[in-house]
């Protein structure tokens, strides 16, 4: 997102800190029209560097993963060996980037962080691997998104630390292996349905990060408000922690709007009440819907009757790609019973009807079945 363009920055250049009328107060509140983009803003980047968990200890909750780690990881050292690589699959901002460099500071290992669309060819590949120390750690986000061809140069560099050379074309074509220092690749991916097999198979460590329970995202809440230094009660804390899509980094992007907030009309506790109704006005509702989750589930509910329809066909009508519906809209709500996917299509439930105040007809619902 380029400086001019992210709402973010707009929202910061508002003299919204310094300022108190109630007009900019409003136009700070709306401006911030990605409060529930789920990608990493700008502003995350920034700010999020204090509030991303550093050590097992600061990661809150997939306690079976962390559990997990914590043993593979011992193992790993005690053979004096790299850690076996490790898959990362869930949603966008479940915190694998985060668990990724937890991984390193636990194995005390370097970290070099790439992503699939930024290695280009498999020159840019090969200059990553060969830079690699004993035991460091490689780290691919959206794996999913590399070129064939890259990949297929990942593969012997994965399974056997060594990476081939083609040197001269035809018949003088050589093929030369050039031995790599072990070390532990971490992928990423919110799609791991885009993997090839291949790829897959050669990860030895394989986790599936999915949404967090609302206790969890209310320790989440409760630690950056520490870092923050906002003053929070529990139930304020709760409510922002059930309306975050199960989303550790919506969660803390909340906590920031509501101190904000808080600042600018100088509340000095934030309770319940209060972080209720900035909410409203930010237009998250109370099962914490952004726009565009509204925006879809309301075109399966009155333009298609509730569905089922087809994927390609709500991705057309919304202007949007099919990745961003199928990789941040639909798994939340799949995951929370609003949506159904059968095989004919996206089909809204009982659930996402009586969310919007709609008649769920039962009879005309089941002939779909
Ligand atoms: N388990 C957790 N405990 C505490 N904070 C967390 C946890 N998981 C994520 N976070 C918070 O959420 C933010 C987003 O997490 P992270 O960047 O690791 O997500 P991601 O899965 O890599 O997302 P993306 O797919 O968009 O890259 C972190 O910076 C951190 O503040
Ligand atoms: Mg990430």
């Amino acid at each position: 997102m380029s400086e001019e363009t992210s709402p973010v920055r707009n929202y910061q250049s508002e003299p919204a800190r310094k300022g108190v009328s109630n007009g900019a107060r409003h136009a700070l509140l709306k401006a911030d029209s990605v409060i529930t983009d789920i990608k990493e803003s700008e502003e995350d980047v920034v700010l999020n560097i204090s509030l991303r968990p550093k050590k097992f200890g600061e990661f809150v909750g997939h306690k079976d993963i962390v559990d997990n780690l914590k043993i593979a990881i011992q193992a790993a050292q005690e053979r004096k060996e790299p850690l076996e690589h490790v898959l990362l699959s869930g949603p966008p901002g479940l915190g694998k980037t985060s668990l990724s460099h937890i991984i390193a500071h636990e194995m005390g290992a370097k970290i070099t962080a790439t992503s699939g669309p930024a290695i280009e060819r498999a020159g840019d590949l090969i200059g990553i691997l060969t830079n690699l120390e004993n035991g460091d750690i490689l780290f691919i986000d959206e794996i999913h998104r590399m070129s064939k061809v890259v990949e297929e140069f990942l593969y012997p560099a994965m399974e056997s630390f060594q990476i081939d050379f083609v040197i001269d074309k035809g018949p003088y074509a050589k093929t030369i292996k050039f031995n790599l220092k072990p070390f532990t690749l971490i992928g990423a991916t919110t799609r791991t349905g885009l993997l090839a097999a291949p790829l897959r198979g050669r990860f030895g460590i394989f986790y599936s990060l999915d949404f967090y329970k609302v206790e969890d995202l209310a320790k989440i809440i409760k630690n950056s408000s520490q870092l923050l230094s906002v003053k929070i009660d529990d139930p304020a804390t709760l409510e922002i922690a059930k309306r975050s899509r199960g989303t550790p980094r919506i969660a803390n992007r909340l906590l920031r709007r509501v101190r904000d907030y808080a600042q600018v009309l100088k509340i000095e506790n934030v309770d319940q009440p209060v972080t209720s109704k900035i909410l409203n006005e930010l237009g998250i509702d109370q099962a914490g819907f952004d726009d565009l989750d509204r925006k879809v589930l309301k075109l399966i509910l009155e333009s298609f009757g509730g569905g089922p329809v087809g994927i390609e066909s709500l991705a057309a009508s919304l202007n949007e790609e099919v990745d961003t519906i199928e990789d941040a809209v639909e798994p939340y709500l799949l995951m929370a019973g609003y949506l159904k996917r059968t095989s004919r299509g996206r089909l809204a439930t009982r659930k996402a009807f009586e969310h919007f105040g709609l008649k769920f007809n039962q009879e005309q619902q089941a002939e779909i079945f």
